[in-house]
């Protein structure tokens, strides 16, 4: 539990609690205190990005002071900027309307009952939208369209918040909790689809769709594949293949395929086990993972398979990417065991040049990695069938920075390096499952928590959100990691080979990176780093998921802003020329929220945001809570929920 002067309300902390760190191989890390400005301010003062808080100081916020080199700071971005705040509401940039598509609870699959909070069950939450939507994932109708206003929206369910939820819980209650409501908690994981459908500007779920579907942690049974499908590392008690299991959790980010299909994330997948990991003969890999003795639901009290000394092996069947598809009602979801097994925050696939398809993942730890996955198959775009396990066959790599602005990609390959039996390595399905320690034993760089990591469809440049890291000291900073302690995160490019766009080479061993920005209030934070025209609403702190509109401009979405006064919500920018980094502030959350998604349609017309967690305020309650968003109604909680911005009148998001 947190400690009541606890001011953190956003939901990562929450789990990466201060003992839930295990700093991992920190030989790499060199103590350089001026590298941030070796990479940093050389290259971007020339592109107009400084420090503004010597500027701001002076001036006052709003004014746009360059350089004397730099170009005059102009944002493509012609909106009129919101205001920071933080209240019971959500709000927008004028010009703009938001739409709520659907709510917590409401009707999903055909015959699903409406919500009825004080009489929930877990075979209605089956058939209704799940709990703190979080990735968003517009997939066109028919399939391999570019359809603008009609299609599927895809949708992760990450976690639940018991105090929320139920009547009579306090935070931490797991004791109380009845079998009937953990089931409640189960049936709310894992993801869903609704068809949607836009009429003049107004967007709406379509009712009673043959698409419409839940998959839940309770009932939905997966598939494994890939290197470690079958291991005995993954047989349990209730499958002694070690091919299937019942459900995914914590599943947060995610992104679409070229061939039509979604990945979605198992992040935090540690806290939803009882009994003592270090009593079992996994002990090293769930330690590595944070497994504690102490769960963070209450049910392993009600299911044996998440009581650790009850199924021992259970834990190795989650912390994977899942493979989706969509556009078969019947299609069963795939954990990719290729892509590693670590706290996937998403997974986005770009196809290379060559036809291979790279898919790159961020581990959302502090002092934990970035990798890519690179296939050996060619991604076939006139037979969608020939790219369904494409996934399943590559070599996965780890990121390694120096701080002459060279990464370098390391491969995770068993039987290379130290990657051996004298490691307790003995097959690739090892190295999967405990792809951390494997990726330590590399000498991969550790990173301030790696969530977003997502190619920017127009310049080719890869953009990383690095959202905190509050354990790393003064003195243990590197070049891409360049403060200790990182309180407001930062976002990076890492850049292939190549000149733009589609030429450059995803698959390379090495690429160049660049910090893109530094986050924080510039007014009172030396370190931030932004464009130097950046207004006084244009900071922002701890990003976490990324979006890109067609012209390639960059939206940022936020995860901890609250703890630097304001509510999170999204920011967008250029990312070259005069208005490269000049963040303009665009959307913000009701209190206690995070913004999670975000994801535009096919001609940008449509912004799609997941609010997750709305009135996670300290001491905020089903009973009490601090804001009744969306509805406002007496006895109605709140509800996470799922919205479309559009422009007033319609037309293209953000110019
Ligand atoms: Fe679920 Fe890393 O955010
Ligand atoms: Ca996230
Ligand atoms: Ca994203
Ligand atoms: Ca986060």
């Amino acid at each position: 539990m947190r400690s009541m002067s606890d001011p953190k309300t956003h939901h990562d902390d929450d789990w990466d609690v201060d003992d839930d760190d295990i700093p991992s191989n920190l030989s790499t890390v060199e103590s350089i205190g001026d590298i941030m400005e070796q990479r940093y301010s050389r290259r971007d003062m020339l592109r107009g990005v400084t420090a503004v808080a010597a500027v701001t100081a002076v001036t006052g916020p709003g004014v746009g002071i360059m350089a004397g080199e730099a170009q005059a700071a102009t944002s493509s971005l012609t909106f009129s900027e919101l205001s920071h705040g933080n209240d019971e509401t959500h709000h927008v940039a004028d010009g703009y309307e938001v739409q709520t598509l659907i709510r917590w609870g409401d009707p999903v699959e055909p015959g699903a009952p409406a919500f009825d909070p004080m009489n929930q069950s877990a075979e209605a939450q089956a058939m209704q939208w799940g709990y703190n939507n979080d990735y968003v994932g517009y997939l066109p109708l028919p399939a391999g369209s570019d359809t603008p206003d009609h299609g599927l929206l895809c949708v992760n369910f990450e976690y639940t918040n018991h105090q929320l939820m139920f009547p009579g819980l306090q935070k931490g209650e797991l004791d109380k909790q009845t079998e009937a409501q953990v089931d409640v908690e189960m049936a709310a994981h894992g993801h869903g689809v609704i068809e949607i459908r836009r009429d003049g500007n107004t967007w709406s779920v379509v009712a009673e769709s043959p698409y419409a579907r839940r998959i839940t942690a309770l009932t939905t049974e997966c598939r494994v594949s890939g290197p470690a499908a079958g291991h005995d590392r993954l047989k349990t008690n209730s499958d002694p293949t070690g091919t299937r299991v019942v459900g995914t959790i914590n599943n947060c980010a995610g992104g679409r395929t070229p061939w039509g299909t979604v990945l979605f994330a198992e992040e935090n997948f540690h806290g939803y086990f009882g009994g003592d990991p270090s009593k079992t003969a996994e002990a090293r890999n769930y330690k590595r993972y944070g497994l504690k003795a102490k769960s963070r639901y209450a049910w392993f009290r009600y299911h044996d398979r998440f009581n650790v000394e009850k199924d021992p092996n259970e834990p190795n069947k989650f912390g994977w990417m899942v493979e989706f598809d969509p556009y078969d009602p019947n299609s069963v979801p795939v954990k990719r065991t290729a892509l590693g097994r670590f706290k996937h925050e998403g997974a986005t696939v770009v196809v290379n040049k060559d036809g291979r398809a790279v898919a790159y993942t961020g581990d959302d730890q502090r002092f934990d990695y970035v990798y890519k996955f690179v296939s050996n198959g060619r991604y076939d775009p006139n037979n969608r069938s020939n790219n369904t396990d494409i996934l399943d066959d590559g070599t996965l790599y780890v990121g390694k920075f120096h701080s002459d602005g060279r990464l370098q990609w390391l491969p995770l390959v068993w039987g290379t390096g130290p990657l051996t039996p004298a490691n307790d390595f003995h097959s690739q399905a090892d190295v999967l499952i405990e792809t951390r320690r494997a990726a330590d034993l590399l000498g991969a760089t550790p990173m301030d928590r790696p969530e977003d990591v997502e190619p920017n469809p127009v310049t080719g440049v890869v953009y990383m959100a690095l959202t905190n890291n509050s354990k790393r000291k003064a003195d243990k900073v590197d070049a891409a990691n360049p403060r200790g302690p990182n309180k407001t995160g930062h976002v990076m490019e890492m850049i292939p080979p190549g000149t733009m766009g589609a030429d450059r080479d995803h698959a390379a061993l090495e690429f160049k990176w660049e910090i893109f920005l530094m986050a924080g209030n510039p007014a009172k934070d030396g370190s931030a780093r932004y464009n130097a025209g950046i207004s006084s609403n244009g900071w922002l702190a701890s990003p976490d998921n990324v979006a890109f509109d067609n012209e390639g401009r960059i939206w940022i979405a936020t995860d901890g802003a609250p703890k630097e006064g304001i509510a999170d919500g999204v920011w967008g920018a250029d990312v070259d020329g005069p208005g490269r980094a000049l963040t303009r502030h665009f959307f913000r959350t009701p209190m206690g929220a995070e913004l999670c998604g975000p994801e535009f349609n096919t001609d940008c017309t449509a912004y799609f945001a997941a609010i997750q967690h709305p009135a996670d305020n300290k001491g905020s309650t089903f009973d009490n809570p601090s804001t009744r968003w969306p509805d406002f109604t007496d006895g109605m909680p709140p509800r996470p929920s799922l919205q479309v911005v559009v422009k007033k009148g319609g037309g293209t998001i953000g110019t």
